[in-house]
């Protein structure tokens, strides 16, 4: 019996992954880029030959859907292993769409393969994570991150590799929280219905590559408000193809609009600020390390909720 802790922290994507050319793979059809947060994290402990396999999330068993989808992904890491516990607990709230199965499946990766003691690079860790979730393959890096379309069928060059580390830009994601309901339609049922029925979608790929450059010229440059002008345009090209899914999906609720409007009227005043929304309602705004703390006072009143996070470190794994 062998029993190992990692730990890994959630991305926010700045340009978006939505859609898959491999739905078994989780092979997107965009690269995308994501800066790694730190503050939020998911640890995770595997015990390796147990007697069936068992997994606890956040201190509750986890539902048969749930669980079947972590066996499944630990057969990925050795298919003749044997029955394993898993036990996972995040210190943030599944509500602040947060990503919370990207730090899950870092986590678990890196977890698991060295309770496998079949430890893998960082590039072999994330075409594992991505596995899990396609997001995940973005949080075994640390700081802001390119997620790699790839062209191979196996998938085995679609992985995360690291634009800049986390120390190299005073940024914060200030997270306005608008609504704590769990979304109507997961991202992957989403995604699936997007490529199959948006007519907006194509636009939406064919732009993508292009926003990542900029966006990784702009990390580089450290230029915020051009990081901020490709992670807005990718957002809205994602939420057009949303839209425009039959039938539509609607992930943003009235408050998401009053934050987007509040955001706008900031930089209208001459602050460098941004906004991104993923598969919720909820907002992810882009500033300054100055500038965080008036983002966050002039959306606290639109929000249940807020947090100022930072860049963060890549999953890492816990001497216990
Ligand atoms: O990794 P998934 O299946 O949870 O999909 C994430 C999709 C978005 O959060 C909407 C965008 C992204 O790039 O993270």
């Amino acid at each position: 019996m062998v029993r190992v802790t990692a730990r890994a922290h959630p991305n926010i994507a700045l340009v978006k992954y939505w859609g898959k050319r491999d739905p078994v793979l989780n092979l997107p059809a965009v690269p995308s880029l994501s800066v790694t947060l730190d503050g939020f994290q998911t640890t995770t402990t595997v015990t390796w030959g147990v007697g069936e396999d068992r997994v606890w999330l956040d201190g509750r068993e986890a539902t048969p859907p749930e669980a079947r989808r972590v066996s499944v992904f630990l057969d990925r890491v050795a298919p003749e292993r044997p029955p394993c516990l898993v036990e996972s607990a995040s210190n943030f709230p599944s509500s602040a769409g947060l990503a919370s199965s990207s730090s899950a499946f870092a986590a678990l990766a890196l977890a698991a393969t060295r309770a496998a003691g079949r430890p893998m690079d960082p590039f072999a860790l994330s075409v594992l994570a991505r596995q899990g979730s396609g997001s995940a393959c973005r949080s075994i890096l640390g700081g802001f991150v390119e997620w790699r379309r790839g062209e191979r069928m196996d998938g085995s060059d679609s992985h995360a590799v690291q634009v800049a580390p986390p120390g190299a830009w005073d940024l914060r994601v200030v997270v306005a929280v608008v609504s704590r309901g769990a979304k109507a339609v997961s991202s992957s049922e989403g995604m699936a219905r997007t490529v199959a029925t948006s007519p907006c979608h194509a636009a939406f790929v064919a732009d993508a590559p292009a926003e990542v450059e900029r966006a990784r010229a702009a990390v580089l440059a450290r230029d915020l408000p051009a990081l901020c002008a490709a992670m807005e345009r990718s957002t809205l090209g994602m939420v057009a193809s949303m839209l425009t899914t039959r039938p539509s999906l609607r992930y943003w609720k009235p408050g998401t609009l009053a934050v987007v409007e509040q955001v706008e009227r900031l930089r209208s005043e001459g602050i460098p600020v941004g906004w991104t929304t993923d598969a919720g309602p909820n907002v992810k705004v882009l500033c300054e390390g100055g500038h965080a703390a008036e983002v966050e006072a002039v959306l606290a009143p639109l929000a249940l909720e807020t947090h100022v996070l930072s860049p963060g470190p890549g999953a890492s794994w816990v001497v216990s």
